[in-house]
C-alpha cells in the first residue's frame, strides 16, 4: 500500500489522531523519514487557512461524503467559478448517491454538459453505483478504498477522506506540485514519476498531527490564490518566509515547466518564377500541409545541393537569370520547416495546360490569393519591396 505516514515505520493498521484507521507502509513511510518533518509548515498553512483562507465554498462545512466527492471529481482540472453552479445544479437533480446511482446515463452527462473532460462524468456515474452496490451507498474513509472507485486517484482519495472523515492522507495535485517546487526549490520537472515520488513522500512526511482539513484547504486555497502560476503574490505569502524559489528570485523559473520535445525539421526549396507582373503558383494537394492552397512550386532537396534550375523550369518557359533569396523558418504544431526561396526570372512563357495544377496569378492579386501565410509573406516583401529582393 502507498498510503503513508511519516512518523510511524511499523506495518500496521493503526489509528489516525481522528480516528480512523488507516494502512501504514514500512518500505514508504521510511523514505518518507528522509524529507524531515517540518512541523512549522503545516502550522503556517493552518494558521493562515483560518485567518485568510476560503470558508465559505458550498461544499465547505459539511462532512457529507457524497458532496464533498462530487465538488472534489468537479475540481479536478476546473476553476471553483466554474464549479459551483454545476454543483448546485447537480445536487438539486441528484440529492442523494442512490439518486444518482439510479439516474440515466443521459440524465448525468445533460448535467455535466458544459463542464468539459466528460471521462469524469461517466467515471462519477459509474463510481455512484459502485458504492451503492459494494458499499451500501456509504463512501468508505480508507483512501486505498476509495482510490479503487472509478475516477478517484490518489490526491482525490485523500482530499474526499479528509473532508469527509478527519483522515491524515495526503494530498498532491497541480496547485500543491507548485507550492512544494517553489518552497522547496526543487528544480526538475514534477512530471517526471521520480520528482513526483519524491513530491509525495513530502506531502507525507509534511502532515500536521492534527488539524488535517484546515491544512488540506490550506494548501488548495494557497495554490489557487496566492502561489498563482503567474504573478504570485509572495507579499502575502504564509510560507515566502521559509520559500527557496522567494529567497532567490526564482518563482517564474519554479515549477519547472515540461521539457519541450525536439520538433523534426524539415525543408523545403520554393521557387517564385516571375515572367512580367505574374507569378507561377501551384495548387497543392488536398491532404497535407496547406492542404488545397495555392502556394509556390517546390523542388525536392537533392543530396549533393545542386538543383538543376533549367530542367525544372522549362516546362514553364526560359530562364533569364536565377537568384537566390533569404532563407526562412515557419513553426507547425509537429515539425519546423525550413525554406530556401529562389527568384526566377523567364524571359519567355510558355502556355500552361489547363488540367495542369500550375497558373500564372497576377502579382496584384497575391494580397488576397489563397495563399499560406509564410509564403504571402515572402511574395508580399518581394513585390512591395522590389528593391530589396529582385536582382
Ligand atoms: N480544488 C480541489 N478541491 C478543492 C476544494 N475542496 N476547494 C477548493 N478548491 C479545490
Amino acid at each position: 500500500m502507498k498510503r503513508v505516514v511519516a512518523e510511524k515505520i511499523e506495518d500496521v493498521v493503526s489509528e489516525s489522531p481522528a480516528g480512523v484507521s488507516s494502512r501504514k507502509s514500512k518500505k514508504a513511510a521510511a523514505s518518507a523519514d528522509e524529507f524531515a518533518a517540518d512541523t512549522g509548515f503545516s502550522r503556517d498553512v493552518i494558521d493562515w487557512q483560518k485567518q485568510h483562507g476560503r470558508h465559505a465554498l458550498p461544499w465547505q462545512n459539511t462532512r457529507d461524503a457524497y458532496r464533498v466527492w462530487l465538488s472534489e471529481i468537479m475540481l479536478q482540472q476546473t476553476q471553483v467559478a466554474a464549479v459551483i453552479p454545476y454543483y448546485a445544479r447537480f445536487l438539486e437533480s441528484f440529492p442523494t448517491i442512490q439518486s444518482l446511482a439510479a439516474a440515466s446515463s443521459e440524465q448525468v452527462m445533460a448535467h455535466w454538459s458544459g463542464l468539459g473532460y466528460y471521462s469524469r462524468a461517466r467515471n462519477l456515474h459509474k463510481c455512484a453505483q459502485a458504492v451503492v452496490a459494494q458499499h451500501g451507498g456509504v463512501f468508505p474513509a480508507d483512501p486505498d478504498l476509495l482510490e479503487q472507485l472509478p475516477g478517484i486517484g490518489r490526491s482525490t482519495a485523500a482530499a474526499i477522506s479528509a473532508f469527509s472523515y478527519g483522515t491524515r492522507a495526503a494530498i498532491l495535485d497541480g496547485n500543491v506540485k507548485r507550492v512544494f517546487a517553489r518552497v522547496f526549490g526543487i528544480d526538475r520537472f514534477p512530471g517526471e514519476k521520480a520528482v513526483e515520488n519524491d513530491m509525495w513522500l513530502r506531502a507525507v512526511a509534511l502532515l500536521p498531527e492534527t488539524g488535517v482539513e484546515s491544512y488540506t484547504q490550506g494548501l488548495m486555497d494557497l495554490g489557487a490564490t496566492l502561489c498563482t502560476r503567474n504573478r504570485p503574490a509572495c507579499n502575502r505569502c504564509p510560507l515566502a518566509h521559509r520559500c527557496v524559489a522567494f529567497a532567490s528570485g526564482r518563482t517564474a523559473e519554479l515549477p519547472v515547466r515540461k521539457p519541450k520535445k525536439k520538433v523534426p525539421e524539415k525543408h523545403a526549396t520554393m521557387l517564385v518564377i516571375v515572367n512580367g507582373d505574374q507569378v507561377l503558383l501551384e495548387q497543392r494537394p488536398d491532404s497535407g500541409i496547406w492542404g488545397g492552397l495555392l502556394s509556390l512550386p517546390e523542388v525536392a532537396p537533392t543530396d549533393n545541393d545542386v538543383i538543376d534550375f533549367e530542367r525544372v523550369v522549362a516546362p514553364f518557359g526560359t530562364t533569364a537569370s536565377t537568384a537566390r533569396l533569404p532563407a526562412f523558418s515557419h513553426v507547425f504544431t509537429h515539425f519546423k520547416l525550413h525554406v530556401t526561396p529562389y527568384r526566377i526570372d523567364l524571359s519567355r512563357r510558355l502556355q500552361i495546360a489547363a488540367q495542369h495544377n500550375h497558373a500564372w496569378y497576377p502579382v496584384r492579386a497575391m494580397a488576397e490569393a489563397p495563399l499560406p501565410a509564410p509564403v504571402k509573406k515572402l511574395l508580399l516583401a518581394i513585390f512591395r519591396e522590389p528593391d530589396l529582393l529582385s536582382q
